[in-house]
């Protein structure tokens, strides 16, 4: 097979073979394509795209070049799952979502990233545990989804290494905003856990990575489809993210809302919502639920009896973090210097955010990357976050600023101020989960 005239047929709107597929996607990995082919390639299929079966050969194809976890030696007592998210902001579903399943009967091997843009990353987020180790070796971290049903981690070099080659390029060549290439990129690294069901969180909004409604539900179609076709039933919901889903931004601050969470002290109802609608549709995939109904009383269990919280506490254990985490989170995690509140000018109901500055200023504060290679501040962000449609009167808080100085908390809160908008008139409310997607 020649690399050109693969490329030439995808260029000519031709479908690819397995075969074809496969051989480039080795190509990729073992660097036996050369970067001009790699980038043509992404451009020949930018313009004419890849159908579900090419998606999902390529999709195997990449997951393939690396290794391919398996779990069927551990003898593991319930099904192996997992959820993934397109990202947002004060998107912490995944540190309730794994140790709940958990305490549901699953077992959850989680490859999380890090930060992206203006989008939080679970992997900074657990990083602020001092302890935690995100990057364990195998042994650590198949010890730990045994022992205590969840280890969430950061992604190894093993794992889908054409994944790692192709999106670089694909950055830096204007083809990241294709569906196809979108959908196998995110699956090959997903697939590559060795899961029996995932479920997929594809963000709608002014905070969600797809620019419009119609472009993530379109996502969130390929995705549940493509990865089904690649053998792991998968469903999506598409989500809000039109504000922040969670009441907290920053990484160390949204660790200590999940904890609260996990404990039952300080429940916010749309980050419930959430949660437990991404749990229900995997339990019920994997078959550790009958149906919606008996999904959520086995949630509601999980978080009642303190089971969830238990999980947790077993992975940041098992993960080198402090044994009584659950117990003192403060005296853990670090606390920035400076807490400014954000108040209330005017009279009005909060009608909209914009999300995606949110998002940046928590960037900007620190908690965030603007190169790589950066190291971040985790103490800095915002709690506190009203839900859209609060009224709210001259001095009521709309939230806090975390910071390491006074300068950078007021250059935060004018951020803030232009990311709110508040009006005479309540906003239509709109719902926490828009659609559910199913192949
Ligand atoms: N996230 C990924 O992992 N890959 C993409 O192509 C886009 C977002």
């Amino acid at each position: 097979m020649l690399p050109q005239e693969i490329i030439r047929k995808k260029r000519d709107g031709s479908k690819l073979s397995t075969d074809e597929l496969r051989y480039f996607a080795q190509g990729i990995a073992d660097g036996s394509i050369t970067e001009g082919q790699v980038a043509a390639f992404a451009m020949a299929v930018f313009f004419q795209h890849l159908d579900a079966d090419e998606c999902a050969a390529l999709t195997l194809a990449m997951r393939d070049t690396g290794e391919v976890m398996e779990w069927a030696s551990l003898n593991l007592p319930g099904p192996v799952i997992d959820k993934h998210s397109t990202g947002g902001v004060g998107d912490v579903v995944s540190l309730m979502l794994g140790p709940l399943l958990a305490a549901c009967g699953g077992y959850v091997p989680m490859i999380s990233g890090r930060g992206l843009g203006h989008t939080g990353g679970t992997l900074d987020k657990l990083d602020s545990i001092p302890g935690y180790q995100s990057t364990p070796d195998n042994g650590l971290f198949r010890h730990t989804v045994q022992q205590a049903g969840v280890a969430i981690i950061g992604q190894t070099a093993c794992l889908a290494p054409a994944d790692k080659r192709f999106y670089a390029t694909r950055d830096i060549t204007a083809t990241v905003e294709n569906i196809g290439l979108i959908t196998a990129s995110i699956l090959s690294k997903k697939l590559a856990a060795g899961l029996d069901a995932l479920v997929m969180d594809v963000k709608a909004g002014n905070g969600a990575f797809m620019p419009t409604y119609e472009e993530s539900r379109r996502l969130a179609q390929s995705i549940a489809e493509v990865a089904s076709k690649a053998g792991t039933p998968t469903t999506a919901l598409l989500t809000d993210m039109n504000q922040p889903l969670a009441a907290s931004a920053g990484n160390a601050i949204e660790v200590l809302e999940a904890i609260r969470f996990l404990k039952n002290e300080c429940v916010n109802e749309r980050l419930k919502e959430v949660t437990f609608a991404l749990c229900s549709e995997v339990l019920q995939t994997s078959g550790l639920a009958r149906n919606d109904s008996e999904a959520l009383a086995k949630l509601q269990q999980a978080l009642d009896s303190g089971q969830a919280a238990e999980r947790f506490a077993l992975m940041v254990r098992s993960l080198g973090g402090p044994a009584d985490l659950m117990e003192r989170p403060e005296s853990h995690l670090p606390a920035a210097p400076v807490i400014l509140p954000a108040l209330a000018e005017e009279e009005g109901y909060l009608s909209s955010y914009h999300t995606r500055s949110l998002g940046l200023a928590v960037v900007q504060l620190g908690g965030g990357r603007t190169r790589a290679e950066q190291t971040i501040d985790h103490r800095v962000g915002f709690d506190g976050f009203l839900p859209l449609g609060h009224k709210v009167s001259p001095g009521t808080p709309l939230a806090r600023i975390h910071a390491r100085s006074e300068d950078d908390a007021r250059l935060a809160l004018q951020a803030f101020k232009e990311s709110i908008v508040i009006s005479p008139e309540p906003p239509e409310s709109a719902p926490a989960i828009y659609e559910r997607i199913s192949s």
